[in-house]
């Protein structure tokens, strides 16, 4: 039995696609943990155990976790939390205790590049996600960190002004290439890693995308694919913070992102060497075709 946190998210939706299509064939059961099973399309909710509720809950996962075997575990974006603690580790905590009564054997979880790098210590979520995958990793189950440079679909918030205005906006300085990857790949990864569960120990498997690109290589792929140029701004932290505070984010969380940010922009993201095994497939161009092209047509 592998149980699905966060099914309606970007990165576990499609791994729940990816699962529903190969899990029967290897006699393997699903189960999700979700606030609300009525976000689920039907189809999917008649082939798998739904157990409704947070997976931040203690009560939630001890029922979850009843029978698994592996369990995907991704910490949802958290905008008002106290801390960045409270956000990643203190909501994974009892998950963690629960992997340990249950006996989980293997967990697969969504977490950030960095480690080994000067900034880890420093860097706003990415740290958070670390301390979280220590976490996990100390309760000796077998476990892997998918080690996530930023998602291309990120880029999906600014659909609007890519298509109204031409313009994309991020704080990295316009020629600092660095890796992206799709959530599609981030859940094809954590799909291999469930299925398979021949591995042991605790580690990272990074998904760095197939290429490093700057936001100006970025600017250019957009305008040809779109057929429009498009054209990238920068944005000061001063101007990141002052736009997630006006968004409602707390003081936390927005400090997170802007250490983050600043964390990015000083390279935290280059410290894996990409090979065939730390690349995934999925192109920037291909992105642009077949995710944001029709996003920002809609
Ligand atoms: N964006 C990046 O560039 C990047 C890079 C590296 C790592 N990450 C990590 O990736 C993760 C985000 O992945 P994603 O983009 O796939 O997420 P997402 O699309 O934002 O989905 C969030 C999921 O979490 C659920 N959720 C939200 N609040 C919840 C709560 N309080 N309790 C239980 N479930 C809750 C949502 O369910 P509902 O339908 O109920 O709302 C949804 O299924 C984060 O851990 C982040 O640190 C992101």
């Amino acid at each position: 039995m592998i149980v699905i946190t966060a099914p309606t998210g970007q990165i576990g939706g499609r791994l729940l696609d990816i699962l529903l299509n190969e899990a029967p064939e290897r006699g393997e059961e699903l189960r999700v943990i979700v606030r609300d099973p009525g976000k689920l399309p039907d189809a999917v909710r008649d082939h798998v155990d739904v157990v409704t509720g947070s997976h931040g809950d203690a009560e939630v996962v001890d029922r979850a976790f009843a029978g698994a075997d592996a369990v995907f575990w991704l910490a949802p974006p958290h905008p008002r939390a106290p801390s960045l603690e409270a956000a990643y580790s203190g909501f994974t905590r009892p998950a963690a205790k629960a992997f340990t009564v249950h006996g989980v054997g293997h967990v697969v979880g969504v977490s950030a590049l960095g480690r080994g790098t000067p900034a880890a210590g420093r860097a706003g979520h990415v740290t958070a996600s670390l301390a979280m995958d220590d976490l996990i990793a100390g309760t000796g189950v077998a476990y892997r960190a998918l080690a996530c440079p930023s998602f291309m679909d990120n880029l999906l918030r600014q659909a609007a002004s890519i298509r109204d205005d031409g313009v994309f906006t991020d704080t990295a300085a316009a020629d600092r290439a660095a890796p992206t990857a799709t959530t599609a790949d981030i859940a094809a990864a954590a799909a291999g890693l469930l299925l398979d569960r021949s591995w042991t120990g605790t580690g990272e498997v990074p998904v760095l995308g197939p290429e490093d690109l700057s936001a100006n290589d970025m600017a250019r792929i957009m305008s040809e694919v779109l057929g429009r140029p498009v054209r990238y701004q920068r944005q000061s932290l001063e101007d990141l913070r002052a736009a997630l505070t006006g968004r409602g984010v707390g003081d936390a969380i927005v400090q997170g992102y802007v250490d983050m940010m600043r964390s990015k922009d000083e390279g935290i993201d280059a410290g894996v060497r990409r090979t065939p095994r730390t690349a995934s497939p999925t192109t920037f161009r291909q992105w642009c075709e077949e995710v944001l092209r029709p996003a920002v047509r809609a």
